[in-house]
């Protein structure tokens, strides 16, 4: 399946997956990036809100705030992967250990997120940060979890979207 990372909303900024407003950086939660399952988006909005807020304290100069706030990143995300990989495991999704293997991977980089976030040397550093964070999340959301949409689809956990058809080598 030919996925792109660019979501389908118009969007502006260094790294071309997220919006500037003003000097401040933020990204914008878009329809396409929903599952269309309740306890998956929810958690997928909370770790967006997160991203968020890591935007702001950037934009205010916060940079303790800015290094907890990548901790509890880290720390939804695990929480988030691991939750994900126990909804797929009850459906039985054939690629669950590709997936759970991605998301481990995912957390490895995360630790170089943290580790980028805390030398804080110099503000473009935690700009570097945010980007990352940004890539973080799309990477799980856009890339990863569109590989169980269908399948999801395809057993009625979720109902059918017309922009993730049902594929047939599910
Ligand atoms: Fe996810
Ligand atoms: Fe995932």
């Amino acid at each position: 399946m030919n996925l792109s990372l660019t979501p389908s909303f118009p969007v502006r900024g260094r790294a071309g997956n997220f919006l500037l407003w003003g000097d401040t950086m933020r990204v914008a939660f878009s329809d396409a990036f929903l599952t269309g399952h309740p306890d998956i988006d929810g958690e997928h909005l909370e770790i967006f809100e997160i991203i968020n807020a890591v935007a702001d304290a950037i934009a205010e100069r916060e940079f303790e705030k800015c290094e907890n706030l990548v901790s509890s990143f880290l720390n939804v995300c695990r929480d988030h992967f691991r939750h994900e990989e126990e909804i797929l495991a009850e459906v039985n999704f054939p690629r669950l250990e590709e997936h759970a293997s991605f998301h481990a991977d995912l957390l490895e980089k995360g630790q170089n997120i943290r580790l980028l976030c805390k030398r804080q040397v110099d503000p473009s550093q935690l700009d570097n940060c945010f980007t990352e964070m940004v890539k973080f999340f799309l990477e799980d959301v856009v890339r990863g979890d569109l590989d169980f949409v269908s399948f999801l689809q395809h057993k009625g956990v979720v109902p059918i979207r017309p922009e993730y058809p049902v594929r047939p080598d599910i």
